[in-house]
């Protein structure tokens, strides 16, 4: 069996735990491949919200095996405090959560650099999460990680002595404030490391190629938006990771070739958290009103995030880096009541009009050429089918439909599980 996707195609928060939740019964395997602690993915069903930081979003039910896979980046700290919350809500976890032996750790160490780094660029800053996720790339990429792997050598905790203390001298370099107490971290660290090591480690790549072989079916949670790859989104303002559809490849140990469906998720609108560009960005009472509606404050730092128009030349990149074969829209509810809406179509770009994602999308560069459509009014968040849905919202699905030329086949009207519409 082929492995499907499922990506988010804006700056992140398009609503992807809910959706993978929603699909859950479809797959065999849920695998995460990329990113880390910086995601916050939310699900709500039962009268419950749960988010998740790391542990893939098929956790909840019974069937599914839930890989974290080499491509992510474990903060075991964080880790272990998503699994105690699991076992309150008595979900039985070790017997469907395996760890991928080639995944990097992200060290207390790598937080305070991620700190520090951010502290030294001013008003340049990522507007990171600071859950350390650059820092750990960085030493992965330059050869210096350590491994889910090498927790099981003898000498792991003198690979984690040298690592820490060439991370505190890194950390002197920046001649910043950072305060910290660094055994103090290192005891809920090792803490953690005791949890982390009573759960499964595999070599994922052969376990999935066997699970692809006795036709099982597998689905890949992205996390973060395209908007944020480290190669294709709005660099520097990006993650460390690749969170488009290649990603999934090199996270996972899956060929091209393999790849199936590709679902891209998306917002009626566009939100941001963090810094950088954002062409149709709002900083009127319509923004406030979509942040307000929309409930648009990060599930991981709690930050309020800038919200503004659906931006289409943007999208229309996502869904070509993608190779996007359907999509989701998510919270058309929050638009309702809107008498026009307003659609990016095209930027004017040094005195040009283009429908391509520049190099450069500063607000310097670029302004937004919007095309108006119309609103409805009808409260969505009860509605069951598409046969209840207003024709002023079909109509402007459908419009987005016809510019992305991918068909829009769910459609989400508010957090829960049942509020999900297939078309
Ligand atoms: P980092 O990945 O924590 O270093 O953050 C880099 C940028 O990506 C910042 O602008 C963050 O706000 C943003 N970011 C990282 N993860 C997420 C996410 O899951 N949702 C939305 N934005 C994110």
């Amino acid at each position: 069996m082929a492995v499907d996707l499922l990506l988010g195609l804006q700056w992140g928060d398009e609503g992807k735990g809910k959706i993978v939740d929603v699909l859950t019964s479809k797959y065999d395997i849920i695998a995460r491949f990329q990113g880390g602690p910086n995601a916050g993915h939310t699900l709500e069903f039962d009268g419950q919200k749960h988010v998740l930081h790391t542990i893939p979003s098929g956790i909840f039910h019974d069937d599914s095996i839930n890989l974290v896979g080499n491509g992510v980046v474990i903060d075991p700290v964080i880790f272990k405090r998503e699994l105690d919350n699991l076992a309150k809500h008595n979900v039985d976890y070790k017997s469907k959560l395996l760890i991928s032996r080639k995944a990097h750790l992200i060290l207390p160490t790598h937080r305070l650099l991620d700190a520090a780094s951010e502290a030294s660029k001013g008003k340049a800053k990522i507007g990171s999460t600071l859950k350390g996720i650059g820092p750990t790339y960085m030493d992965k990429t330059g050869r210096n990680g350590l491994r889910v792997g090498d927790l099981e050598l003898e000498d792991w905790k003198e690979r984690y002595r040298t690592l820490a203390d060439k991370h505190e001298k890194m950390i002197a370099f920046y001649d910043v404030d950072v305060q910290y107490d660094l055994a103090e971290l290192e005891k809920e660290f090792w803490t953690a490391i005791e949890t982390l090591k009573e759960l499964t480690f595999i070599d994922s790549e052969e376990y999935l190629h066997q699970a692809m072989k006795n036709g099982k079916t597998i689905l890949a949670e992205g996390a973060q938006g395209s908007l944020l790859d480290i190669d294709f989104g709005t660099y520097p303002f990006v993650t460390s990771s690749n969170t488009t559809a290649a990603g999934a490849c090199t996270g996972l140990g899956v060929a091209p070739r393999n790849i199936g469906d590709a679902f891209g998720i998306f917002k009626a609108y566009t939100t941001r958290v963090g810094s950088g560009p954002f062409p149709t960005e709002l900083f009127d009472e319509v923004g406030e009103r979509m942040g307000k509606v929309g409930n648009e404050f990060g599930a991981t730092t709690g930050r309020k995030r800038r919200c503004g128009w659906l931006d289409l030349v943007a999208l229309k990149y996502a869904v070509q880096v993608n190779g996007i074969t359907q999509l989701i829209m998510m919270k058309g509810d929050v638009l309702s009541g809107f008498d026009t809406l307003k659609v990016c179509t095209a930027y004017k770009y040094k005195g040009d009009e283009i429908t391509h994602l520049p190099f450069n999308i500063e607000p310097e560069n670029l302004e937004p050429i919007y095309t108006e459509v119309k609103g409805w009014k009808e409260d969505l968040t009860k509605m069951k089918d598409a046969s209840s849905l207003p024709k002023e919202f079909n109509d402007y699905v459908d419009f987005l439909e016809k510019e992305l030329e991918t068909p829009i086949t769910i459609v989400s009207v508010g957090p829960d599980r049942k509020q999900t519409i297939t078309r």
